[in-house]
């Protein structure tokens, strides 16, 4: 058995339970090895690495090596791997109710909602599952709300979205991307989109007519490669929605709940949104939870019977939920996030010229571009796999860095390490 990080000095430090439970790891595994996936579809290619279980920043693969986990499931996972306050209220859950429809009232629900409305400063909650349905849900309520509110004329509404978006993977949201990969073939799209370039607040102020319900942007775009939009951006996107009697809509699914150092990475420019999307981190983890946030004038258009879903707002999310909202409400999270990000930018940065031709960093979430000359980002997470460090390529050349919140600073500086060797070789 090897187990990486044993040589990392501090990097270790707290991390000992989950090297104990490597050896059962091995047993719980049976006959499962690296990198067998014969019955499951091919929609991913994921890296040759078999987790059977995970703890805090760390993951152990079936057989008992370890990796530090430097994508947090695309943010799902910014609280650790299974968080013990987090695991707590879904234990606590399932002995007393998992799920009763929305036919009927649970008493998790209204303290969930509560508490992340507050969070968000905002009135209402529509809560669903995954992140695509919570930004299929802003496009509906977006749309209700240019006909009941504004006055569009019927089946007229448009949405100003960004190129380079990545908002989901459902036929609506493929229809206004422009990544060839998730769009050939899937059509006919659904029409009612407007793209605009990223980062160009004019350009949104050009493409709005009167028919213009809503933009929807990510405040920091993700998938595209943790790529930061020129300072005001957002302030100016705001002033044009005010001025335009439009929509904003941030989608915070990847961004939000504590990842770039505040709340939201709407907080980065002190804007708020008439919606926020959200998703990933408010499951703390442990299972789908996303919703849609807004005030009353914007989110009340929706009437029941109008949209929902079996599993949204169920007592073990709610309860999850809640918890994940209550962890935020001191900041200390987004506090760790700032300090950590900070502490990160510097070593990545040393890196530029040697291998790494340029790094975007927001909070602890980075983009980082390799210099193809060395090889693809793929290439490079398989070698960083090998010296047990997990990230993920995006876009051929980036490699994205958002470990969970609870990772240590010196297992960050272990990890640039690893990457510095690589880079090198
Ligand atoms: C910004 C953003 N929106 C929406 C989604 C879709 O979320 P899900 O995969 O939970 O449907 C993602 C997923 O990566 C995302 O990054």
């Amino acid at each position: 058995m090897t187990t990486v990080g044993a040589s990392t000095g501090s990097a270790t430090q707290g991390t000992g339970s989950a090297a104990q439970d490597a050896g059962s790891a091995t047993q719980d595994a049976g006959s499962a090895t690296q990198g067998v996936e014969e019955h499951v579809a091919r929609n991913y290619n994921p890296l040759p690495v078999n987790i059977a279980r995970a703890e805090g920043a760390w993951v152990t693969d079936v057989e008992g090596k370890r990796y530090l986990d430097l994508l947090a499931a695309y943010s799902a996972v910014n609280f650790g791997h299974r968080h013990p306050a987090l695991v707590a209220a879904l234990t606590e859950q399932l002995g007393r109710v998992t799920l009763t429809s929305r036919a009927f009232m649970s008493d998790r629900l209204e303290p969930f909602a509560a508490a992340l409305a507050t969070l968000c400063g905002k009135d209402l909650v529509l809560p669903m599952n995954t992140g695509a349905e919570a930004v299929e849900t802003g496009i509906k309520v977006a749309r209700a709300w240019g006909y009941r509110v504004k006055g569009i004329a019927a089946d007229r509404a448009r949405i100003i979205v960004a190129a380079g978006n990545f908002h989901g993977r459902t036929t609506t949201i493929v229809s206004f991307s422009d990544d060839e990969q998730a769009r050939d073939d899937f059509g006919p799209y659904t029409p009612g989109f407007d793209v605009v370039p990223y980062g160009d607040a004019d350009a949104v102020a050009a493409a709005i007519t009167d028919d213009t319900a809503a933009v929807l942007l990510e405040p920091i775009q993700g998938e595209g490669g943790v790529i930061i939009p020129p300072d005001g951006y957002l302030r100016r996107i705001r002033e044009i929605c005010d001025e335009k009697n439009v929509l904003f809509i941030a989608d915070e699914i990847q961004s939000g709940l504590g990842r770039v150092g505040e709340t939201f990475a709407c907080d980065r420019e002190g804007v708020v949104p008439d919606l926020y999307l959200l998703g990933k981190a408010l499951g703390g983890g442990l299972l789908p939870v996303s919703a849609v946030v807004g005030d009353s004038d914007v989110l009340g258009v929706i009437r029941p019977g109008e949209h929902g879903s079996t599993f949204g707002g169920n007592p073990l999310a709610a309860a999850v939920g809640l918890r994940v909202v209550e962890m935020l409400e001191s900041g200390e999270v987004q506090e760790r996030a700032r300090a950590l990000g900070a502490h990160l930018a510097t070593s990545l940065e040393s890196l530029i010229g040697h291998g790494v031709t340029a790094v975007r960093i927001a909070g602890l979430w980075a983009g980082v571009d390799i210099d193809p000359a060395l090889g693809t980002g793929r290439e490079i997470a398989e070698k960083l796999l090998e010296r047990g460090v997990l990230v993920k390529d995006t876009h051929g050349q980036t490699i994205r860095i958002a470990p969970p919140i609870v990772v240590r600073a010196t297992e960050l500086d272990w990890a640039v390490e690893q990457l510095r060797l690589v880079l090198e070789r």
